[in-house]
């Protein structure tokens, strides 16, 4: 067994991943990579490699030399950049995948996880349980850049036998890195907001409802998608995943049982639009079914704990 290749660690999820992968096998079977190094987590142990996945050459030397043979492939623009940076999102989406994939079909790697995400659904796509196989006419260009993204990565399987896993991330929810670029980043935000005593501005209206998970959830899931007999998936692109919906009057109403004079307020901008265009609610039985995918936080605990990861990391 090689050890693992994290791209993209220093993001959002690519530090708390680290974390987890370091935990379970051990910090010395961890290789975290980025362009730029992570500010927010000291990765105890965990060696650090400057790598931009669009290189290929230096991919593949850092993949010799420390004998990878997984690669989590986490380094990409998010919707709401992708749309002002749409030839350098659309590269950075779609190459850095090929050199993974590719690298994975010349058998230099023997597994590659990479996240796509709802925004693969468009607004053709039904909104409420949104099935795993539906119309998916993605509006933006990040969603355009997973879906077909998705595609790529069943036909690498099919074609050449390339273990790759997948799963649509929906919203994900954290504190300990910041995300970038997203959507979704409201749910993040407010929270930042209501600890500061400030109004929060939101840019999604008050009724738009979104799939979000809590980061630990999204790490079990990646976790266990790719640690699963692969025989027991049935679906080689992309799995639907989710844990709760709500809407950011929703979410307001949460976080005011623990700071009831938080307020919000509502300035809309393009990424309301993008959000408009997702899906409410995601079907994610198939997930349920395959490999037991079993959240454990809704609204309420993933409010409790932000609240109070944040409140320590301000103390400290
Ligand atoms: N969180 C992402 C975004 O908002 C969705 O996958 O772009």
């Amino acid at each position: 067994m090689g050890k693992k290749l994290v791209i993209g660690s220093s993001g959002q999820i690519g530090v708390e991943l680290i974390e987890s992968l370091s935990t379970i096998f051990g910090a010395s079977q961890v290789i975290a990579s980025d362009i730029k190094p992570s500010k927010e987590i000291k990765t105890q142990g965990v060696d650090y490699i400057s790598l931009d996945v669009l290189n290929k050459s230096k991919l593949l030397k850092v993949i010799k030399e420390h004998n990878i043979s997984e690669v989590y492939l986490l380094a990409a623009m998010l919707s709401a950049l992708a749309e002002k940076k749409i030839e350098s999102a659309w590269n950075l989406n779609m190459q850095g995948l090929f050199n993974v994939l590719d690298l994975a079909k010349e058998k230099h790697i023997n597994k590659v996880f990479w996240p796509s995400s709802i925004a693969v659904f468009g607004p053709t796509s039904p909104k409420i349980n949104t099935p795993q196989s539906t119309l998916l006419e993605p509006s933006t260009v990040y969603g355009i850049s997973k879906m077909a993204g998705e595609r790529w990565c069943e036909y690498y399987f099919l074609k050449y036998g390339v273990d790759v896993r997948s799963l649509r991330y929906p919203g994900i929810i954290s504190y300990k890195s910041p995300p970038g670029g997203g959507t979704t980043d409201y749910a993040i935000e407010i929270f930042h907001a209501a600890i500061n005593n400030q109004v929060y501005k939101s840019f999604i209206s008050e009724n738009v409802s979104l799939p979000m998970l809590y980061m630990n959830d999204a790490i079990q899931a990646t976790v266990e998608i790719m640690n699963v007999d692969r025989k027991k998936l049935t679906v080689n692109s992309s799995y639907n995943i989710s844990a709760m919906s709500f809407n950011p009057k929703e979410l307001t109403k949460e976080i005011q049982r623990i700071f009831p004079d938080f307020r919000i307020s509502y300035e809309i901008d393009f990424r309301n639009e993008i959000a408009l265009s997702w899906p409410s609610i995601i079907d994610d039985s198939i997930a349920r079914n395959d490999w037991n995918w079993n959240p454990a936080y809704n609204l309420r605990k993933t409010t409790l704990e932000m609240i109070n990861g944040i409140s320590k990391q301000l103390a400290n």
